[in-house]
């Protein structure tokens, strides 16, 4: 996508030095646009964890790059495949909810381990990491073409006013290389023509939504309101809602979706109000070994300090962190929830929609589904 008029994606390979590997600080974020070079594994992985880059495609790509870099800088001397599993196991464990970082940095090991030439590693692993990194960026385009069709359903039904989408934390191109997953069906709907409104969760404690997708959707030229995230069940209750697209950070076999912490919620409210609840994700997100999202899958626990303060950006360019609570109040982060899939309308893949059950995701995907 555009920014300031020239093309990004979230990361890409420094074409200038092939052992640097450029990403866009999603922390300063929209106040300055900022670009780092990452060097090493480590950087890259600390640019994992302290949320530098975030969103589950983007977590995973940057998974394979960071994996990459760690074979850019091998010792020249030692035992090279207890480094390399060693490296592997260091990324992948960088977040714990997201699983696109596991899916990716498996597919580096097994094509690199393939390779019986050591020192043809680093540039195996630098195909593999350029092919995830392309295949989430088709894979989102295609969701946006799948996901159109239901925006579209809804403005014949309306007439000639916009849809208006909700939509929670950031699940666009900035968390997905390119186009986004919840955003993808927006930007091909406002890219016809059809007239879209989307109101945006500002997503505490980050701000995800306020800081990420609001740049984004103003980037594009989208209409949209930044919303409190309590707002959202008083818009459906108003019929202001028409439907709810949101990502997702681990969707299991049986269609219970992770996503960031308050989707939940807003299923619920969904549900009470029939607005549908769309997910939109790449396969690269279904953990195929889960049963039971609520029982399974990890929720990561994220600092205190995040609730603790709003962080923003002075004007002076500085960072700043504005206290909220009562110091000696204990706070606790939790980064994610499961919405079970009995709560959610469909599923928007790069293969098309599907109810969110094991049936519905495997008649999508019966060669990646598990018995
Ligand atoms: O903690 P974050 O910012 O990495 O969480 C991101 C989300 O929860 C997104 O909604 C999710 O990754 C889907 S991204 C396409």
């Amino acid at each position: 996508m555009n920014v300031n008029g020239k093309p990004y994606r979230a990361i890409w390979p420094d074409p200038d030095d092939p052992a640097v590997v450029k990403i866009i600080d999603q922390k300063v974020l929209p106040h300055r646009f900022e670009l780092i070079g990452l060097r090493t594994m480590e950087e890259a992985v600390a640019a994992i964890k302290d949320m530098t880059v975030r969103g589950a495609p983007l977590i995973g790509a940057t998974g394979a790059w960071a994996v990459y870099l760690a074979l850019v800088n091998r010792p020249a001397t030692g035992d090279a495949p207890a480094f390399f599993e060693a490296a592997c196991r260091t990324v992948a464990n960088a977040r714990p909810t997201a699983v696109n970082l596991a899916w990716a940095v498996e597919k580096v090991k097994a094509v690199v381990l393939k390779e019986k030439d050591v020192s043809a590693w680093r540039a195996t692993a630098f195909d593999e990491a350029a092919r995830i990194t392309d295949l989430e960026v088709e894979n989102c385009r295609r969701i946006g073409l799948h996901g159109l069709p239901l925006i579209e359903a809804i403005r014949a039904k309306k007439g000639g006013d916009a849809v208006n989408v909700l939509t929670h934390c950031n699940a666009g191109w900035l968390a997905c290389v390119d186009h986004g997953t919840a955003t993808a069906p927006m930007y091909a709907a406002h890219d016809k023509g059809i007239p879209i409104h989307v109101w945006v969760d500002e997503t505490r404690p980050l701000n995800q939504g306020a800081r990420l997708t609001a740049f984004e959707l103003l980037g594009h030229g989208v209409p949209h309101t930044v919303i409190t995230d309590n707002a959202g069940g008083h818009l459906m209750q108003h019929g202001m809602v028409d439907i709810v697209i949101v990502g997702s950070d681990r969707t299991t076999a049986t269609g219970d979706v992770a996503n960031k912490v308050g989707t939940y919620l807003k299923a619920l409210a969904a549900r009470d109000n029939n607005v549908p609840f769309y997910v939109a994700l790449p396969s690269s997100t279904i953990d195929w070994t889960m049963k039971d999202g609520v029982a399974e899958i990890p929720i990561e626990e994220r600092d205190p300090m995040e609730v603790r303060s709003v962080w923003g950006l002075t004007g002076s360019d500085g960072t700043l962190a504005v206290k909220v609570p009562p110091e000696k109040s204990p706070c606790a982060n939790f980064a994610f929830d499961v919405t079970p899939g009995r709560l959610v309308t469909g599923l928007i893949t790069e293969r098309g929609v599907c109810p969110a059950t094991r049936s519905g995701i495997a008649g999508l995907f019966p060669d990646l589904v598990k018995a």
